[in-house]
């Protein structure tokens, strides 16, 4: 079954400061276009075309407005930027992203489904490992990088092995079993999922900040043995992380390109 997308675009943005105090995080510019048009060509350059946009209350509007039913001419001319089916819903409160990931059941039915954070920007597609797990996707798949600041993200454990045996959200702050990160080697925002995600979702309690963690999500794949972490191919971004970031990765963007 061919597999369906996720776009996370909600959440409160409070990191970008007095950018985002009326403006969506998503549709700040990064290089030439709003940010979140990068994680949309994402999944259309690994084949996906059947795409939900799940953005907060009060953004909904203007998401719309810029990207109508996915099919998205540019401006005077030339090949489309992006030809995909679209659909739309509206998370009402920040409860965490795999919330976001559960208002998806229906969209998604027994399709296998690939998320895509709206703030996070890849140098590749990795349209090379979402094919293959999803000519078989009866398990889960990460993909994860070394960064310098794990503190700002998930990381990974790995078992003798090679296997991931457990996955910290920001350690010493959101999971507190760690005072510092275990590991630099951060989980991106590109996770891809078998049908019964929804009734591990089902089962989730809320973490010290209150939200459904996706971290939580990806460690039940990963003590049932059925997660595969994949090493992402060239660089990836977190563009949601400080403002003085968006221009750096929109330069990074005109000397590389991305979603290549
Ligand atoms: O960028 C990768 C990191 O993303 C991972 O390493 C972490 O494990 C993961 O928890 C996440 O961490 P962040 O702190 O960066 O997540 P943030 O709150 O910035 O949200 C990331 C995106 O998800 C953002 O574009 C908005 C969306 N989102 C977030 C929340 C909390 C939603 O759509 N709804 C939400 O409730």
């Amino acid at each position: 079954m061919k597999s369906k997308g996720l776009i996370c675009a909600g959440g409160e943005a409070t990191r970008l400061g007095e950018l985002t105090r009326v403006a969506n995080k998503h549709l700040l510019p990064v290089g030439q276009w709003p940010m979140i048009y990068y994680p949309l060509q994402l999944l259309q350059r690994a084949g996906i075309t059947d795409v939900l946009v799940i953005t907060g209350k009060g953004h909904a509007g203007q998401m719309i407005d810029l990207l109508g039913d996915g099919r998205l001419a540019p401006r005077g001319g030339g090949d489309p930027i992006l030809e995909l089916d679209l659909t739309y819903k509206v998370q009402t409160e920040p409860g965490g992203i795999a919330q976001v990931v559960g208002m998806s059941r229906d969209f998604v039915g027994d399709a296998p489904l690939v998320v895509v954070l709206g703030d996070n920007i890849f140098e590749f597609s990795q349209a090379q490992a979402i094919e293959e797990w999803s000519d078989q996707a009866d398990r889960a798949q990460i993909f994860v990088k070394d960064v310098p600041d794990p503190e700002n993200f998930g990381v990974v454990v790995y078992g003798d092995d090679g296997a991931v045996t457990d996955i910290v959200e920001k350690a010493g702050v959101v999971d507190t079993r760690y005072a510092e990160p275990p590991t630099s080697h951060a989980v991106v925002g590109l996770y891809c999922y078998p049908p019964d995600v929804f009734e591990v979702i089902a089962t989730l309690e809320p973490s010290s900040r209150g939200e459904l963690e996706i971290t939580d999500v990806n460690r039940h794949y990963a003590v049932t043995g059925r997660l595969h972490a994949q090493e992402v191919e060239g660089w990836w971004e977190d563009a949601g992380k400080h403002w003085q970031h968006l221009a750096e990765i929109g330069r990074t963007i005109e000397e590389t390109g991305a979603n290549k």
